[in-house]
């Protein structure tokens, strides 16, 4: 009889300690959260952080699309200030600013119900892509066509959010410019769903490093960047 108290008592250990500190506690934590206001003096901004709040219409689609399964949106703490594997995170190959601001705080995800902080990093993290999003036009390409960017890309294309349609009179200002084989037949256009322009609009709103109250602006730059000498 004590050998099965023994196991009964092993199992709620094993299984509900870590749901406990796993789960419990992170969701009790995480609730208590309220945006922290800014110190005009020290931080040189006013209002409260986080000052914008993501587009939650066009978070939806994002989920329901499994972005997240190729997509983060979380950069690290360093470890140990071991900075230079991550440099570049958050970029393309291509001519961006070489770290990332900094890594992400609890707050960063502040009025998300879900926050969907990825599975693999098989594409850029997109933490930060606000700040770096070419036009509304180019990015609904992407989405469309994404090798019509980047031949190399692996990113799905996501037609299902887009119409092709006969074009009737002018040209819509909305029709996504596309040339080659990514060109709908004569006289049709391609334009974005409400589905897809909501997801623009997620995409243009994750900026999640605007200041941290109580860190100026030195002390952020220099945890952004402790490699540069
Ligand atoms: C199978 C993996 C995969 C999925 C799923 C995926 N992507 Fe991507 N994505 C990539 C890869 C790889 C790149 C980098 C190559 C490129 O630019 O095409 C990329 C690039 C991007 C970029 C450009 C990032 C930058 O820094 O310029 C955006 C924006 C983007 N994806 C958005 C999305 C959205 C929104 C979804 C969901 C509708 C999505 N992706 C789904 C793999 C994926």
């Amino acid at each position: 009889m004590s050998n099965f108290r023994t196991f009964i008592l092993g199992l709620v250990a094993t299984f509900g300690l870590p749901w406990l500190l796993l789960v419990v506690v992170p969701v009790i934590k995480y609730q208590g959260l309220a945006p922290a206001a800014y110190d005009k003096d020290k931080d040189g901004v006013e209002g409260f952080y986080p000052p914008a709040p993501i587009n939650g219409q066009g978070q939806l689609v994002y989920i329901r699309e499994g972005c997240a399964q190729c997509h983060t949106q979380m950069i690290r703490p360093t470890q140990l200030a071991l900075d230079g594997w991550r440099k570049g995170w958050g970029q393309d190959q291509e001519a961006r600013p070489a770290a990332p601001v900094r890594s992400n705080t609890l707050r960063d995800y502040l009025g998300e119900k879900y926050a969907p902080l990825g599975f693999i990093r098989s594409g850029p993290d997109l933490a930060n892509y606000g700040w770096r999003a070419p036009e509304r036009g180019v990015i609904h390409q992407k989405l469309y066509a994404p090798r019509s960017i980047h031949d190399w890309s692996n990113m799905p294309a996501f037609k299902s959010l887009y119409i092709v349609r006969k074009a009737q009179g002018p040209a819509s200002s909305k029709a996504l410019q596309l040339t080659g084989k990514d060109a709908p037949a004569e006289g049709d256009e391609v334009v974005p769903t409400p589905e897809a322009e909501a997801l623009v609009d997620y995409l243009l709103s994750l900026k999640k490093d605007y200041p941290i109250p109580g860190v100026s602006a030195e002390v952020a730059a220099a945890a952004a960047a402790p490699a540069k000498k």
